[in-house]
């Protein structure tokens, strides 16, 4: 089934009447049971978790809206590529098929396989960033901050102001601003600037895409001024469908085409191929020059594996060849943006307030509004995650003040712009009935929003800290 496009008109990018209703391009051969433990032990299982829904277990959970990471269904097609994984040490013929998939798909020469995208990110980083450095960007996610911050480099956020205004509606959010990295530029010396970086879509500042028009633009600031460009590809495939619904001009190139071009004005890629690869577990180092392959083969050596398998099995290599196709299939990315569309619309009509428009995997509750009574440093969006928890199963993450950590150099937090409870929707997995459950639990939290208190720590540890943290209630 072909998606219908919006005229290329730029006051038309909200109008993608097409995607409501769009289906699913499958149907479901194998379920998952889940189950909804009853209220009493939903209270003690959080105690026990010390107010951190990292710490709960599994099948304690009802609908996991943790993360979109590694928690996609795989297709039957993925499943059968399995079967045909090579597990030879040296030259793989699942790394040769990963390899030509990379370059079809991505464009670039040279790729390593590594074990997820943080992984990816530690190679690079090993051989490009030094002490020191600042590494400008787009909202950088936090495993890349913290392989930034780790050998003493500064990630610095060049994204436009708009993406920190929750309510504000344009197509894209998640945009450097071409004025804040030039004066990062002109500030810090080339020297001191291993690579820019643009993550798309924007995680962190609301799963917002970033334009081609924005791409092109960073790239040609860096070849003027001899910087190189590197892309987090995390969710390329996301970014590269809502260029096509919503820029002007590019309403009739594919996906695949938009993808490539977005990817051809970057030196370097890393990716956790864990989202829009549609996989349980693998990432990809991808590189233009022989020079850079060259001094990442080393590092990947002595942290991951050897060239051809890297952090991966032969079998993960298929499956991962296999779902860059079907991360990029239009009808299914219409299906994913549509059903996260949807239920961002249910919430905006029930009066929750949430980032707008809604990104391409997650739906980002905002928390300073939704808890007004709550200070910042009162954690609210940490807050919020525990009650959607007591109050429905459900399991969200906080992206907030807890995940912000303390600034390295004076020790004391850095409350983000946005406090925020994302609900991410992993790939091919829940159904709208889901969602909606979700909902109805989110309108109760409302209407009882005055009951929900603060929370403070009992145990912070010194990095990445909202995986360990503890917490009890003010
Ligand atoms: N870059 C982005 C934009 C990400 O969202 C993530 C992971 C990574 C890099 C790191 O990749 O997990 O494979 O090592 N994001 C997950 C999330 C964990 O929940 O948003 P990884």
């Amino acid at each position: 089934m072909s998606t219908a496009k919006p005229s290329d008109q730029p006051h038309d990018w909200q109008n993608t009447s097409s995607l409501p209703s769009h289906p699913e391009p499958y149907k479901i051969k194998m379920v998952e049971p889940i189950h909804l433990p009853d209220r009493a032990e939903r209270e003690l299982i959080l105690q026990e978790a010390g107010l951190n829904v990292f710490n709960v277990p599994a099948d304690r959970v009802f609908i996991d809206l943790l993360t979109d990471s590694g928690t996609g269904a795989m297709s039957e097609h993925q499943w059968a590529s399995l079967m045909e994984g090579d597990e030879s040490y040296a030259g793989s013929t699942s790394f040769h098929r990963l390899k030509a998939s990379v370059q079809e798909i991505m464009g670039f020469e040279y790729m390593l396989p590594t074990h997820q995208g943080r992984a990816a990110e530690n190679v690079l980083h090993s051989v490009l960033v030094h002490d020191g450095d600042i590494i400008p960007g787009n909202s950088h996610f936090d495993t890349t901050k913290a392989h930034i911050e780790f050998r003493h480099a500064h990630a610095v956020d060049c994204t436009v102001d708009e993406c920190f205004v929750p309510d504000v509606e344009i197509p894209f959010k998640g945009n450097v601003d071409l004025d804040k990295l030039r004066e990062v530029v002109d500030q810090t010396g080339v020297e001191k600037i291993p690579f820019v970086l643009i993550t798309v879509t924007n995680n962190s500042g609301g799963g917002q895409p970033v334009s081609l028009q924005n791409v092109r633009d960073v790239h040609a600031f860096c070849q003027e001024r001899g910087l190189r460009l590197v892309i987090d590809a995390a969710r390329f495939a996301e970014n590269a469908w809502f260029i096509q619904q919503r820029e002007p001009g590019q309403g009739d190139r594919t996906v695949r085409e938009i993808a490539k071009e977005m990817f051809s004005y970057a030196d370097a890629a890393t990716m956790s191929a864990k989202k829009d690869a549609i996989v349980n577990m693998g990432g990809l180092l991808c590189m233009r020059s022989e020079e850079l392959y060259t001094q990442c083969s080393s590092f990947n050596i002595l942290f991951e594996g050897y060239l051809t398998y890297g952090g991966l099995s032969g079998r993960d290599m298929e499956a991962l060849a296999t779902g860059l196709y079907e991360g990029t299939e239009e009808d299914y990315l219409a299906a994913r943006i549509g059903q996260v569309k949807r239920f961002g619309d249910s919430l905006t009509e029930a009066g929750i307030p949430i980032v707008r428009p809604p990104g391409g995997h997650a739906i980002y509750v905002d928390a300073k509004s939704f808890l007004p009574h709550l200070d910042q440093e009162q954690f609210p969006a940490q807050a919020l995650v525990c009650e959607l928890y007591l109050e429905g199963g459900i399991r969200g993450v906080e992206i907030g003040t807890v995940l912000a950590d303390r600034d390295p150099d004076t020790g004391k937090n850095r409350p983000p712009k946005l406090e925020l409870m994302r609900m991410t929707i992993p790939r091919r997995v829940y159904t709208d009935n889901h969602l909606q459950y979700v909902r109805d639990v989110l309108v109760t939290l409302r209407d009882r929003r005055e009951s929900i208190r603060g929370l403070k720590f009992t145990y912070e540890p010194p990095i990445l800290r909202h995986f360990r943290a503890r917490f009890e209630w003010e």
